[in-house]
């Protein structure tokens, strides 16, 4: 069984926890920013906001911490939008984790001072 994390309970985090949990993973979900979505997750039925539907009851939640992010995990999954990857850039700078990161965020960033495009894994890259 694999211990994988999500960071980001949104649509694209909470969805991706579903065949997770399918395959028999071991699935914890944390969300650092939203109200809602935290209050979604840590609710008792689980019903989420953005995809309508009742999440899994074997999905856990644990609230967003440098702790959390220290805990043994096989694969550490980050489901945020674009404007969070700054914040979990920072997050993880300093934490020297050796786990695999998958990263669901689409997009690409025009660093304007430099005139450079960067992808969501270079800007990662960089901060961590
Ligand atoms: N929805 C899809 O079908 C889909 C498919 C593939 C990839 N994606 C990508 O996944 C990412 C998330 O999309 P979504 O549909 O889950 O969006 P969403 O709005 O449902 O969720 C956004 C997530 O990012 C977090 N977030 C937003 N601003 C933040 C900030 N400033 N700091 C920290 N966290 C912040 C939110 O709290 C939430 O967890 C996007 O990059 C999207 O392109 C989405």
């Amino acid at each position: 069984m694999t211990k994988i994390l999500i960071i980001g309970g949104g649509a694209m985090g909470s969805a991706f926890s579903i065949p997770c949990l399918e395959n028999k993973n071991k699935v914890t979900i944390t969300e650092p920013y939203s109200k809602v979505f935290k209050k979604n997750l840590s609710s008792k039925n689980k019903f989420h906001s953005a995809l309508k539907i009742k999440l899994s009851k074997k999905l856990r939640y644990k609230k967003f911490s440098q702790e959390l992010l220290l805990e043994k995990f096989d694969l550490i999954v980050i489901a945020l939008s674009l404007s969070g990857i700054d914040f979990i850039g920072k997050e993880l700078k300093n934490l020297k984790i050796k786990t695999p990161i998958l990263v669901l965020t689409k997009g690409l960033k025009y660093e304007k001072k430099i005139n450079k495009i960067f992808t969501i894994s270079e800007l990662l890259k960089k901060k961590i």
